[in-house]
C-alpha cells in the first residue's frame, strides 16, 4: 500500500486523460521508458521528486518507475499541482504523490519531509527546496543519498552556492544547463506558458499594450519575442550590459525598471533575483496595471512593501488580487506573485519537457551507472548525452540533416588545410 497526501482520488480518471494527451506529445521519453522497461537501470533504487505535479512530470514519474525506481513526489511549488494528475499517479500509476494545489507553506513542507521519509538515494529537485530541506533538517538522511538533479536556473545557483561554501554533501547534476533543456524549456516553454498564464487569467489583449520584461535571459527573450510577435510594445529592463545591448538590436526599448513603471500594462519578472519589483516602482504605475511573476521563487516582487502602501486588497478574479494604493490607484497581482505560468495555466507545452524530462531520466541514469562518483559539486550532462537526445527529438520531428564529410571533419580539426 503507498502512502500519498493528494487532493481527491475520484479526480483520477481525468489526469489520466490528460498524462495520456501529455505522453502522446513526448516522444522522447516514451522510447527512454520503453528501454528503460526492458533494461532496468534504475532498479532498486528510492528517488524522492520535488517538481511541479503537471502531466508532463507524472509521464517522467512513469518513465522511472519503468525503468525500476521506487518514486515518491511532491510539489516544487504550492501552486502548480494539478490534482487531477496528483490523483491518477496515485491510482494508475502507483506512485506515492504528496501535493494539494493551494496548499500552505507548514504542507508545502510537511510534504517535502514525506518524501524524504521514503529514504531516497536519488534525489530530483526544483528550485533545490528538496536538497535545502534535506541539509537544513534531514542531515540523518545525507550519508545514504548518492546524488541528485536539478530542473531549473535558479536551482541550479543556490546549489552551486552551497557548493561554493563546502556545503553540498552529494553531487547534483544540472539538467537545466542541457543545451536541450535551457535553449527550448526556458525560452519556447516559458515564451509561450507565461503568455497562456497572463491571458487565462486576465483576458489581457497584448496587441498595442506596453510589456514591461524584466529580465532578457532564455526565459525572457522568449516571452519577449512572444509578447511582439502578438503586437505589444515591448520595454526590456536588465542588470548585464551585454544582455542590454541584446534586447536594444532585437529591437526592444531598454531602460531602468524606475523610467519603465509610469508606461507599461503589464509587468512580467523573469530574473531569479529578489524585489526587483518595489514599492517605489508599484506607487508609479498607471492605474489598472497588472504585474506578475514567472521566475521560480514569488521574491522577485516585493509584495509585503506593496501591502504597507496599499488600503484595500480584494481578488476580482481568480489569480487577480487588486492592490488599491493609498494615491488610489489599482495594480493587480496574479496568482500571489508565483509562477504565473503553472499557477493560471498548465506549465510548459509537453513538446519542450519531453527534451528536459529526458535530460533528467538519462541523467539519473548516468549518475546510477558511474564507476567513480563525482566530486560533491554541481556537474553537466555529458556533451554526448544531450545530443543524443537532441538528435532523438529531431528525429520523432522528421527532420533530417546534413552530417560532416570525411573532409569537413579533417578541415574543422586542422589549422594547416585551406587558408
Ligand atoms: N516559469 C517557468 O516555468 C520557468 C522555466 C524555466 C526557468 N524559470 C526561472 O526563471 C528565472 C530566469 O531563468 P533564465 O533561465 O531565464 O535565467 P538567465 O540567467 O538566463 O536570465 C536571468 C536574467 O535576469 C537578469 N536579471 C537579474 N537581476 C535582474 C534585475 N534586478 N533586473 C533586471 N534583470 C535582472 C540577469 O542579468 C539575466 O540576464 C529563474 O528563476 C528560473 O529558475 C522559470
Amino acid at each position: 500500500m503507498i502512502k500519498y497526501d493528494i487532493k481527491d482520488m475520484a479526480l483520477a480518471s481525468d489526469g489520466k486523460r490528460r498524462i495520456e494527451w501529455a505522453d502522446a506529445r513526448m516522444p522522447v521519453l516514451q522510447a527512454i521508458r520503453q528501454r528503460f522497461a526492458r533494461e532496468k537501470p534504475l532498479g532498486g533504487y528510492t528517488i524522492g521528486g520535488c517538481l511541479h505535479v503537471t502531466t508532463e512530470t507524472a509521464n517522467l514519474m512513469r518513465t522511472l518507475k519503468a525503468g525500476g525506481a521506487t518514486v515518491a513526489l511532491c510539489a516544487s511549488n504550492p501552486l502548480s499541482t494539478q490534482d487531477d494528475v496528483a490523483a491518477s499517479l496515485v491510482k494508475n500509476y502507483g506512485i506515492a504523490v504528496f501535493a494539494i494545489n493551494g496548499e500552505d507553506k507548514t504542507t508545502y513542507y510537511r510534504h517535502i519531509h514525506q518524501v524524504l521519509d521514503s529514504k531516497p538515494q536519488l534525489t530530483m529537485d526544483d528550485g533545490a527546496d528538496l536538497v535545502s530541506t534535506l541539509h537544513a533538517d534531514r542531515r540523518e538522511l545525507l550519508p545514504q543519498i548518492m546524488a541528485g538533479t536539478e530542473e531549473t536556473t535558479t536551482g541550479v545557483i543556490r546549489l552551486r552556492a552551497m557548493a561554493k561554501d563546502g556545503a553540498l554533501a552529494f553531487p547534483i547534476i544540472a539538467v537545466n544547463d542541457s543545451k536541450t533543456k535551457h535553449f527550448f524549456d526556458n525560452r519556447y516553454g516559458t515564451g509561450q506558458s507565461t503568455i497562456d498564464g497572463i491571458i487565462r487569467a486576465t483576458n489581457h489583449l497584448f496587441a498595442g499594450s506596453t510589456v514591461v520584461v524584466a529580465g532578457y535571459g532564455w526565459c525572457g527573450r522568449g516571452f519577449a519575442v512572444r509578447s511582439a510577435g502578438m503586437g505589444a510594445h515591448v520595454i526590456v529592463t536588465e542588470v548585464d550590459p551585454v544582455k542590454g545591448i541584446e534586447a536594444a538590436m532585437d529591437g526592444f526599448r531598454v531602460m531602468p525598471m524606475a523610467k519603465a513603471v509610469p508606461l507599461g500594462d503589464l509587468f512580467v519578472t523573469l530574473t531569479g533575483d529578489i524585489n526587483v519589483i518595489r514599492p517605489e516602482h508599484f506607487a508609479k504605475m498607471k492605474d489598472g496595471a497588472i504585474v506578475c511573476n514567472s521566475g521560480h521563487f514569488n521574491v522577485e516582487l516585493d509584495l509585503d512593501g506593496l501591502k504597507k502602501i496599499s488600503k484595500a486588497v480584494r481578488m476580482v478574479r481568480p489569480h487577480v488580487a487588486e492592490y488599491t494604493l493609498r494615491s488610489g490607484r489599482r495594480v493587480h497581482i496574479l496568482a500571489e506573485g508565483r509562477l504565473i505560468n503553472l499557477a493560471a495555466a498548465e506549465g510548459h507545452p509537453a513538446v519542450v519537457m519531453d527534451m528536459s524530462f529526458a535530460n533528467q531520466a538519462l541523467g539519473l541514469e548516468y549518475l546510477v551507472k558511474l564507476k567513480k562518483p563525482l566530486s560533491k559539486d554541481v556537474h553537466m550532462i555529458p556533451a554526448k548525452i544531450d545530443d543524443k537526445i537532441a538528435e532523438m527529438k529531431l528525429a520523432s520531428m522528421g527532420i533530417r540533416i546534413d552530417r560532416l564529410t570525411p573532409e569537413q571533419k579533417k578541415y574543422l580539426a586542422s589549422w594547416q588545410m585551406g587558408t
